[in-house]
């Protein structure tokens, strides 16, 4: 990877401080200056680069709740009062008044899009939706009951082996060409990994239609009939995207960024990703809410289900509820929630999960273990209802997340290779384990009289 050219003085750095803070090692007397920053908006930090070279001393943040690890013009979150901003912009006005497409424009370059730059970006994504045609084959070496975010990641990171002309990312052209292909084709390599669950043949994209007709039709239309689009379930899927399209430095961007900074192509990075993704204290947590209001089966056994996700001896964590950064309601849920109600109208569903939903969504706003905790509904506590309602299994609820959320992804790709304070991702430890010791060969080291068990040698919490 080649160095980038510093376009200003170092030390000048952006949202740079007058003020600075005091280390103080109580055990020596010593003391260092640690330089403040401030961002746009937002609470002030210690900058500490130099921290280990001036210093030897290393801090230690488990999970990342205390670190900025980089910096970002992207998004903006303040999860007390529980705002979202993209590039400056509400996450409520763009539900509302903006579409998916001018958001991955806005995301990926800046600013909102004139109608010409719109016109010619949407024309440079359609250009891209098609898959190529080997790649037919290779998925016919999944099994067909693989779930689909397994054929996303390998398929994701075969992309690279297919597009050579897009993988230097020295080349800025070749850097907007992946870009763009990935938030192409994300909605065909979704739809198709279901079609090949159904043992259905793939349908063709359309690029006479919009971004969320397209995915509709090619997740849900049969090749033996005309597929009617319902405009309020397009505008939905449309939401659906917006809301899930960017959220800062959550796991699995960060992902992304750390396996970007390695000089991986971009392909890969995005494979990165959606593996973070997947996981259900994430992304899988749509997924999650729909089985955990299956177990729950109905209002009667709400209180039960409540005791158990408070009992600190139970793992049951209520799916759907708390998040890292917010203490208070996410404002996407609050747009969610609203989406949720215009489906189940449309469909005319009267569905007893919604009920569910609701009744626990009351008791756990009002009880007190929810209340001080800060743990309110999330994103993904109705994305994974309003999906249910349209038809999507449970199992693609995760995808139609990572196909919102690769424009988050390639963003923050692109800004982090600009970066100029960008560097390979390699934090350090506090290490735990043994000092030196000297090898003990086997039939020295004793014997065990029962055999050791499993689940001691992998235990741990
Ligand atoms: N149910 C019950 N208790 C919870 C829940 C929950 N859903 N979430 C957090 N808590 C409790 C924890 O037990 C902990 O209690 P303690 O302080 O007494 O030990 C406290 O609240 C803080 O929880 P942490 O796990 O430390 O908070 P963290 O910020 O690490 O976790 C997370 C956030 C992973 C989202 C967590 O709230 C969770 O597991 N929620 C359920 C899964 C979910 O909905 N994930 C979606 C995230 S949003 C997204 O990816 C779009």
């Amino acid at each position: 990877m080649s160095r980038k050219p510093r376009t200003s003085a170092p030390g000048a750095a952006k949202g740079a401080d007058a003020s600075s803070f005091t280390l103080t090692d109580n055990a020596t007397g010593q003391s260092w200056q640690l330089p403040a920053r401030t961002g746009a908006f937002g609470n002030r930090l210690i900058d500490i680069k130099k921290l280990y070279g001036d210093t030897g001393v290393l801090t230690y943040d488990p999970g990342f709740t205390s670190t900025a690890s980089c910096q970002s013009d992207i998004t903006f979150i303040d999860g007390e009062k529980g705002v979202l901003l993209h590039r400056g912009y509400s996450i409520e006005e763009l539900a509302s008044r903006s579409d998916f497409m001018e958001t991955c424009y806005l995301l990926l370059y800046g600013e909102l899009p004139t109608p010409e730059q719109k016109a010619s970006f949407d024309a440079d994504i359609k250009n891209h939706t098609l898959m190529h045609d080997q790649f037919i084959s290779f998925y016919k070496g999944f099994m067909r009951n693989a779930h689909p975010m397994a054929i996303m990641v390998g398929v994701v990171g075969a992309l690279s082996a297919f597009y050579h002309d897009s993988i230097d990312i020295n080349d800025l052209s070749q850097r907007q060409l992946a870009a763009h292909r990935l938030i192409a084709k994300m909605p065909t390599i979704g739809a198709y990994a279901y079609k090949y669950s159904l043992g259905m043949s793939f349908p063709m994209p359309r690029n006479d239609l919009s971004y969320p007709e397209n995915l509709l039709r090619m997740m849900f239309s049969n090749p033996a009939e005309e597929y009617k689009i319902n405009p309020v379930l397009a505008r939905a899927i449309d939401r659906i995207l917006i809301l899930h399209a960017d959220h800062e430095q959550n796991a699995s961007t960060s992902t992304v960024r750390l396996a970007g900074s390695s000089g991986a192509n971009p392909y890969a990075c995005i494979a990165a990703g959606i593996a973070s993704l997947w996981g259900p204290a994430h992304g899988g947590a749509n997924e999650a809410v729909l089985k955990m209001l299956e177990e729950i089966g109905g209002v009667e056994r709400v209180g039960e289900y409540i005791a158990r996700a408070k009992d600190k001896s139970d793992s049951f964590r209520l799916m759907g509820f708390g998040h890292r950064v917010y203490k208070n309601y996410d404002p996407r849920a609050t747009v969610m929630r609203k989406t949720c109600h215009e489906v189940l109208g449309v469909l005319g569903i009267d569905d007893p999960k919604l009920k569910l939903a609701m009744a626990l969504e009351k008791i756990a706003l009002e009880d007190d273990y929810f209340v001080e905790k800060k743990l309110y509904p999330n994103v993904d506590f109705y994305s994974g209802i309003i999906l249910k309602a349209m038809g999507f299994p449970t199992s693609m609820f995760t995808v139609m997340f990572a196909i919102g959320r690769t424009v988050g992804w390639v963003s923050h790709w692109k800004e982090m290779l600009k970066d100029e304070d960008q560097k390979i991702g390699r934090p350090r430890q506090l290490y735990l384990g043994h000092k030196k010791r000297k090898y003990i060969p086997i039939d020295n080291r004793g014997h065990t009289d029962k055999k050791t068990s499993w689940s001691w040698l992998w235990g741990g919490r």
